[in-house]
């Protein structure tokens, strides 16, 4: 069973303006969830004390909502609240993620939900930006935007052509070259290198530090942060990095610095690979999570730090379901 959530605004307490918001809220959110009308076991609506011409619940009778149990109520008055507004909440018979829908005036509710907005999620490896970064996406809606893979497939790049890590010259005449692009399939985004999707190879723990190694140097970065700019200028996405709020999109809608102890991450990194079938040493992991911070934290250009305004949170004492609750709780408090 999944709730859905909606509301919309009327101009006038009339009988026909309540009957078309009604219907258009409804039809809205069946086609945003993909859902048959017969799969809503009940709809509860709740209109403001300002409405009084119609029943919301049987202006959705009338528009075809016929098998499911309807009920209107009426708000208490809240000072400052949205006036002339229809809530509804539909309970829904089917195993998805919901897509709640706010339309007209009710838009100003959930900007979170209605307007475009960039989340920049920074911190060092392990943090648990990516699953967190993934929720968020997914319960938003928008696109996520692993920015480490791009570095990844630079990095990759590097090893296979035996180039010189340590040369900047020869790491930016690489990147002249370089064919990278992202893609995303079912929703998953893919990093393509010459053509070839390199998603798992990028993965390996060899790529890691050479991914860190080639990220400091300027060349690599302005031509990676150009390609963020362009998608996040599009549209709504949830980017996670090192150097999102405070370089890539400083005027990010929303920044988070997310933190552990390193013994934390590197036993999150630790479980993730040996999980995926690698084999890996705990003590190394660590060690080489703990070098790779000090690199991506002390590098000239747009280093690992917190951006200006970022809300930092420690989560090496949290679990994921935390993690993401308390950022929806920061994300509502701001809007
Ligand atoms: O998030 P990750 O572990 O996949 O990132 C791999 C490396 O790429 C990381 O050690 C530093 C670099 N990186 C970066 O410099 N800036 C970003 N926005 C993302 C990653």
């Amino acid at each position: 069973m999944v709730t859905i959530r909606g509301a919309t605004t009327i101009e006038r307490d009339e009988k026909e303006q309540i009957q078309i918001a009604v219907n258009e809220l409804l039809t809205h959110i069946v086609r945003k969830n993909d859902l048959n009308v017969s799969e809503i076991v009940s709809i509860v609506f709740s209109s403001t004390s300002d409405i009084h011409s119609y029943y919301p619940a049987k202006a959705a009778r009338e528009a075809g909502f016929e098998s499911a149990s309807l009920f209107s109520a009426v708000e208490p008055d809240i000072e400052g609240g949205l006036p002339l507004c229809i809530r509804a909440m539909l309970f829904v018979e089917k195993n998805i993620d919901a897509r709640h829908v706010y339309l007209r005036g009710a838009k100003s509710l959930r900007k979170d939900l209605t307007e475009k907005m960039n989340i920049a999620l920074d911190g060092p490896a392990g943090s648990g930006k990516s699953t967190v970064a993934k929720a968020l996406a997914n319960d938003y809606n928008i696109l996520y935007l692993d920015t480490g893979a791009m570095y990844r497939a630079c990095g990759l790049r590097a090893l296979r052509d035996g180039v010189d890590l340590s040369c900047e010259d020869s790491v930016c005449a690489m990147m002249e070259k370089i064919d990278l692009s992202i893609e995303y399939r079912d929703g998953k985004q893919i990093t393509l290198l010459d053509g070839e999707d390199v998603s798992e190879t990028i993965r390996e723990p060899n790529v890691s530090m050479a991914a860190s190694t080639v990220s400091k140097y300027p060349c690599v970065r302005v031509k990676l942060v150009e390609k963020q700019r362009e998608i996040a200028k599009k549209m709504s996405c949830v980017l996670d990095g090192r150097d999102i709020g405070s370089y890539a999109l400083p005027d990010a809608d929303f920044k988070f610095f997310l933190t552990a102890s390193s013994a934390v991450r590197a036993q999150r990194r630790y479980d993730e690979l040996t999980q995926k079938g690698f084999e890996v040493d705990y003590d190394a992991l660590k060690a080489e999570i703990e070098a790779r911070d000090l690199q991506d934290s002390t590098r000239e250009f747009a280093p690992l730090k917190v951006a200006d305004g970022a809300i930092v949170i420690d989560t090496s004492d949290m679990t994921v379901e935390e993690v993401i609750a308390e950022i929806k709780r920061k994300m509502q408090e701001k809007i």
